[in-house]
């Protein structure tokens, strides 16, 4: 192979955000920072990492948040160097910079080594990532390609959407957020920039400087809002429309919704991560299951979780640690942390259902309550530290942690 191929020379760059993103994931995000929740029993940013490590071009991967380098976090970072071999760092901005605040603060380590382009994800967007595809599909004039997928037309309000020149790939209008409806194809939030980016970030920035930006909001900067709406339309940014399933992580629901897909893709791509006695089903070797317990589709159990005789687990996590004693039957849940559910209790939700206009792309409810003010039916789920007495049933409930429940449970949010 020629030299020129194998040159490491393209970074990856996962946004984490920090606490205060994340808040319609809550009650999980209490107890671990979102891009470390687990889906298909892997923290939901080891999937892009594992992603980004199969470029054999790669040449590091930067973490980028406004979290404490805590000891989990700190841990994961040397988990992923000793997996995968790589060179990965975490980067701690000083408060949230914003999607291009955030590149440009750390500009000078991206750029160290001379990356030919370098991606960019948003920690907490899921799909079978197109990476390949893309560098592929990049020609050196694309100093931005984003991908893109099509959603349905309700759905689009949520997100950034782009009008394409259906010809040349380029994005000739973006919009972030619109009031009224644009276009199908939304930002699906990762992006493949060149360095010369920076150029265009450096000029937003200097005009904050110049018109005296109040010092909180001093290097503040979002790609999508001060960038893509303004350079649209100026032969520097395209779209890489991807046909494959697409989903933002942005509640619980969708988390449950985004571990039935990757534990679809494990049965595709390695099934050796599934446990071979159940049907899409990963277990931690660190948990212990009774044989006469029945499980799946669609279930990850973490480490050191306990699932008794009789129980019965479809469509749900369990999480490390988590109890469920004999008989128990969970459907359509999220268990925490060190929560025990009694026997013969059953802790029910509604699962996420797909959009039959957009199959490409679920997005799940968007706020937990409707026009009315009514909780809508979602997942269930049990915070950290639960405990369900036995014979108990909860549906379509959230409970917050550390919580000891003496009764049953419909439709609420257990404070
Ligand atoms: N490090 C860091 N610093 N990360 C950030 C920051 C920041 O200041 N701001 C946002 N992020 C990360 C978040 O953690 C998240 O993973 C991602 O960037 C998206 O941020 P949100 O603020 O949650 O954006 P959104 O979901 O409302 O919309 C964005 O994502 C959509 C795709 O899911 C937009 O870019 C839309 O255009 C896009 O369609």
């Amino acid at each position: 192979m020629p030299e020129e191929q194998v040159k490491k020379n393209i970074k990856a760059i996962i946004l984490m955000g920090g606490p205060d993103k994340g808040t319609r994931f809550r009650p999980l995000s209490l107890d671990v920072p979102k891009p470390l929740f687990p889906i298909a029993g892997l923290p939901m940013v080891q999937h892009q990492i594992e992603a980004a490590s199969k470029l054999e071009n790669l040449r590091e991967i930067l973490l980028i948040g406004f979290y404490q380098p805590t000891e989990q976090l700190t841990r994961f970072v040397h988990e992923m160097r000793e997996t995968y071999k790589i060179h990965i760092r975490y980067l701690q901005e000083y408060t949230m910079l914003g999607t291009a605040g955030s590149l440009f603060h750390f500009r000078d380590i991206i750029l160290n080594g001379k990356p030919e382009a370098f991606f960019v994800f948003f920690g907490d967007v899921f799909c079978d990532y197109p990476l390949k595809q893309m560098l592929e599909y990049r020609q050196k004039w694309m100093r931005y390609l984003l991908m893109s997928v099509e959603v349905s037309q309700e759905q689009t309000k949520n997100y950034g959407v782009m009008g394409i020149n259906p010809q040349s790939s380029e994005v000739m209008h973006y919009i972030e957020k619109p009031g009224s409806f644009v276009s199908q194809h939304i930002n699906a939030g990762v992006y493949l920039l060149g360095s010369e980016c920076f150029d265009d970030i450096a000029k937003v920035f200097n005009e904050q400087d110049h018109h005296g930006a109040m010092d909180d909001k001093l290097g503040y900067i979002s790609l999508e809002n001060d960038i893509f709406t303004k350079i649209a339309g100026q032969g520097k940014m395209f779209a890489y429309v991807a046909e494959q399933f697409w989903m933002a992580i942005k509640s619980a629901g969708s988390a449950l919704y985004a571990n039935r897909v990757q534990l679809e893709l494990y049965k595709k791509n390695s099934p050796e991560r599934l446990n071979p006695d159940y049907d899409t089903v990963y277990i931690h070797p660190s948990a212990k299951v009774d044989p006469t317990a029945k499980l799946g589709p669609y279930v990850s159990i973490g480490a050191n979780a306990r699932i008794g005789p009789g129980v019965r687990v479809k469509n749900s996590i369990i999480l490390d640690n988590a109890m469920l004693k004999d008989h128990a039957c969970v459907l359509n849940a999220i268990i925490g942390w060190h929560s025990v559910v009694g026997e013969w209790s059953r802790i029910e939700g509604t699962a996420t259902k797909l959009d039959p206009d957009a199959p490409h792309a679920t997005t799940d409810n968007f706020y937990l309550f409707d026009d009315k003010g009514k909780l809508r039916p979602s997942v269930t789920i049990l915070g950290k530290d639960v405990v369900v007495p036995n014979e108990v049933i909860i549906l379509n409930s959230i409970v917050l942690p550390s919580k000891d429940m003496g009764w049953g449970l419909k439709n609420q949010i257990l404070l």
